[in-house]
């Protein structure tokens, strides 16, 4: 029988705070499966709320220890009682347990067949772990600012998880995109459709003007600096939570229309993300995969805020 490798958090604080826990594995109750993971996504809001920022670490204090992880594949190992939609040995896709749940650093995990896609044959288990949270971000960013052909459209990070998918959504909505990102990924953004701006060139906010939408991953003086290339009238979608609501007030003074958002998961939208890929109309840029056991490293990556693409555990013994 094999037991069960968990990642948690007994306490908030640095990423060697996180440690493994073993136990035997769980059992699907009625309506969920048992997978095993093959791989799960770090995402900035894991690494927040292990350190104790945010509204999920704030909900989860009294219930440590918890693991963190939104964002899996593997396979369908058991079913529960009820459970009808995976048969055994499918392969999925899940954006599970959010915003409080999670658990995705785990060996084997329990999830309710509800928060699980099956995935297209053709899609690796790396792309389908990688997709979950920063896809439906993306999408709902850029559907949340109503985007429409031919609008002048501003990332802030587009080379970044989040970034990278919502550039190239917004290439293929015909607008006109523009992208933020370090001189090391000036070529990767101008390869995904977009003009990239390098955010280390002074004053470049004063070459662009007329912008439409601005879809801010950064948050934040970035985002407050941004607001003079929009016209009047601009759509502002601010995406990290921690500043929203001070970038949100700044638009508005200014004349925008200011929006913070959290991302809510939505099993026909990752199933449309999921075929994108499989058709090749959408490409998951994937940095590192991390061995599991050195999820301290592929936190203090995620912190540092320079991956481009994704981030990954392999959670495969
Ligand atoms: N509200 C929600 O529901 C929600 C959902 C998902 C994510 N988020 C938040 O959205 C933000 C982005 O998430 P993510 O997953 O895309 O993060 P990420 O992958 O960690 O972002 C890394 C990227 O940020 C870029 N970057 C760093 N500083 C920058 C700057 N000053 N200007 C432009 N680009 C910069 C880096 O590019 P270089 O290497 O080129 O510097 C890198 O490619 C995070 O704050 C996250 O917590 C919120």
């Amino acid at each position: 029988m094999p037991s069960n490798t968990q990642i948690i958090i007994n306490q908030f604080g640095a990423a060697e705070l996180l440690a493994f826990q073993e136990s035997e594995l769980p059992q699907p109750q009625a309506g969920e499966v048992l997978i095993k993971v093959a791989f799960a996504a770090v995402n900035p809001i894991d690494v927040k709320t292990r350190a104790g920022l945010g509204w999920a670490a704030q909900h989860n204090k009294n219930n440590l220890p918890w693991s963190p992880g939104y964002d899996v594949s593997g396979s369908v190992i058991k079913q529960g009682s009820g459970s009808q939609k995976f048969n055994l040995n499918d392969t999925v896709s899940g954006f599970i347990g959010f915003p409080l749940r999670a658990g995705g650093y785990s060996q084997y995990i329990c999830v309710p067949e509800t928060e699980l896609a099956l995935m297209p044959e053709d899609i690796s288990l790396e792309c389908a772990a990688a997709i979950p949270l920063a896809g439906q971000t993306a999408a709902q960013a850029l559907e949340k600012a109503k985007i429409q052909p031919k609008e002048k459209v501003l990332i802030l990070a587009g080379a970044g998880g989040v970034g990278h998918i919502a550039t190239q959504i917004a290439v293929a909505a015909k607008t006109e995109v523009y992208a933020t990102c370090s001189s090391d990924n000036i070529d990767y953004v101008n390869g995904l459709g977009a003009t990239a701006i390098d955010y280390n060139l002074q004053g470049w906010q004063g070459n662009l003007n007329d912008v439409d939408v601005l879809i801010d991953l950064v948050g934040g003086d970035n985002a407050l600096n941004a607001l003079s290339c929009l016209r009047p009238g601009s759509r502002v979608v601010t995406v990290p939570t921690i500043t929203s609501s001070i970038v949100c007030a700044k638009a508005s003074e200014l004349g925008f229309i200011g929006m913070g958002m959290l991302v809510e998961p939505n099993i026909t939208q990752l199933e449309e993300l999921l075929h994108l890929i499989s058709a090749g109309m959408l490409k998951i840029k994937i940095e590192q995969i991390f061995p599991y056991q050195d999820v301290v490293a592929a936190h203090r990556k995620v912190e540092k805020g320079h991956a481009r693409g994704k981030i990954l555990l392999n959670m495969q013994s």
